[in-house]
């Protein structure tokens, strides 16, 4: 098939190059000459694993282009994605500028059977929006369909996710039959995989896309109340997750507790959410504090370091881990700009190391002098570590899961270790003869410490020894 796919950004350079390597024409379209510039020359705008090697590879077999020529991208696409971004308005409702444009594009340069394909995330109700602006911009009469086909790709995993999704979307009018054709056409080579395909309404479609992200968001928001609690309770957040996961109905997935979600989609997302239903009059309780919770993950981590570093002016800090999570150079809504916003604010000199996202730090700080100049950028993540007093880690990456402890120790000036992530063992941890902190974790043989109120001991065999003490009153 032909495809015009408009904006080359993380869910439209995906979706373009996905869908050439299942054998359609597709044209990239976007905005920004030296976006397209470096694609054409086979260059990733982004750090995505296995994209830049398939974009080359479809580029060179003819399957796949770019341009920045909007009329002869709707002339070419018998389907017309919309991959553009809807980045939130200062209220959080989501701003649909370039989705309107697009469809004003269709309107003036489009034909006889040509299919919208929406999958910008889009507020609900946004659909009849496209059709009124294609409406008003059409020069001719032509019958077409709008299609909402949200997509559900994650930073990281996005060319995996997009060929092997849990599901495919399709919101259509409920007598489009000839969309319907177009679009199993489209999907074939993942429905005959398995890979279930739902047709709803328009409305329908648009509304799983936002539900599905709150919904992970309240998992995690969830988990990370539950750490807290845990903290104060003696039990360890990874042991109530596992066991809470192994419930089929719960499953394990989104139970990771520790600095909370950031990225492009789930605080957007759940922002534009909570703003539609105010718009409609609704007022989104859980969801809001879904938010709030975790927007104090932050905070909750320079609490930790305040328990060990009464004074922070003057201290140096090492973090490992900038971007909002591994695998992608991302930092859109990154826990670690709060956190080293809060921690330059208190004077602390930073020593960070990010595998990939480093150069975007600096560039993102770079209109903020103050920020910049108590930053410095390791070259590796024990780099970072010479002469700081503690060491937060703030991103999962996996090269920070096996850690040397001998060598962390020599080269650190204190003995500070703030588990963001819950990625090391506490106990271990401890044992190398570190002050860990974690979200929610305990070691095991915390809980079972004898206190004065019980004064049970356990034996070498760990079985509990009870000790009865004398009282002759009793006795007696
Ligand atoms: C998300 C959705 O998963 C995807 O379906 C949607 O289309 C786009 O938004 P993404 O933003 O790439 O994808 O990230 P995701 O893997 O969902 O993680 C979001 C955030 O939650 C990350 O900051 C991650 O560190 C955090 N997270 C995730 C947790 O804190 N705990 C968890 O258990 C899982």
């Amino acid at each position: 098939m032909k495809i015009a796919v408009f904006g080359c950004g993380y869910v439209g350079l995906t979706t373009a190059v996905g869908l050439a390597e299942m054998g359609n024409e597709v044209l990239g379209v976007d905005i920004n000459p030296t976006r397209i510039e470096m694609l054409l020359a086979g260059k990733a705008p982004f750090f995505e694993p296995g994209m830049e090697e398939m974009m080359k590879r479809n580029l060179s077999e003819g399957r796949l282009s770019f341009t920045l020529d909007t009329p002869s991208a709707i002339h070419f696409g018998q389907l017309v994605f919309s991959a553009v971004g809807t980045p939130p308005k200062k209220n959080h409702e989501a701003d649909l500028t370039a989705v309107l444009s697009v469809a004003e594009s269709f309107g003036r340069f489009g034909s006889q059977g040509k299919i919208f394909v929406n999958k910008s995330t889009v507020p609900v109700g946004t659909s009849e929006k496209i059709r009124e602006t294609i409406e008003r911009n059409a020069m001719s009469s032509f019958d077409y369909s709008v299609v909402s086909n949200p997509e559900f790709l994650r930073e990281g995993t996005a060319l995996q996710d997009f060929f092997h999704p849990d599901r495919i979307v399709i919101g259509i009018e409920p007598d489009d039959l000839g969309v319907k054709k177009s679009m199993d056409k489209l999907y074939r080579p993942m429905i005959d995989s398995g890979v279930p395909i739902q047709y709803t309404d328009v409305r329908s479609a648009e509304v799983i896309k936002y539900a599905s992200n709150a919904f992970l968001a309240t998992r995690i928001s969830f988990i990370n109340e539950l750490a807290e609690f845990c903290e104060l309770s003696g039990a360890d957040i990874k042991t109530v997750a596992k066991g809470m996961g192994l419930d089929k109905r719960i499953g394990n997935t989104f139970l990771e507790a520790g600095l909370g979600f950031g990225g492009s989609c789930l605080p957007k997302d759940l922002g534009a959410l909570i703003e539609k239903g105010g718009a409609l009059g609704f007022d989104f309780k859980l969801l809001k504090e879904v938010q709030k919770i975790n927007k104090r993950q932050p905070g909750r981590m320079i609490q930790k370091l305040k328990k060990h570093l009464t004074q922070l002016r003057g201290k140096t800090v090492a973090i490992w881990g900038l971007s909002f999570k591994p695998k992608t150079d991302d930092l859109r809504e990154a826990p670690s700009l709060e956190l080293i916003t809060s921690l330059v604010k208190a004077k602390c000199k930073l020593k960070v190391f990010d595998p990939v996202s480093m150069m975007n730090m600096k560039n993102l700080f770079v209109k903020n002098p103050t920020v910049l100049k108590s930053l410095s950028f390791s070259t590796n993540p024990y780099d970072a570590l010479k002469g700081a007093e503690a060491l937060l880690i703030v991103t999962e990456w996996d090269e920070f899961r096996n850690p040397d402890y001998a060598k962390m120790k020599s080269l650190m000036s204190g003995d500070i270790l703030i588990d963001g992530r819950n990625l090391l063992a506490p106990k271990e941890a401890r044992e190398k003869g570190f002050r860990y902190e974690s979200f929610g974790r305990i070691l095991l043989s915390d809980n079972v410490a004898p206190t004065k109120n019980h004064p049970t001991k356990r034996n070498v065999s760990g079985r509990y020894h009870l000790i009865v003490k004398k009282n002759p009153a009793v006795r007696e």
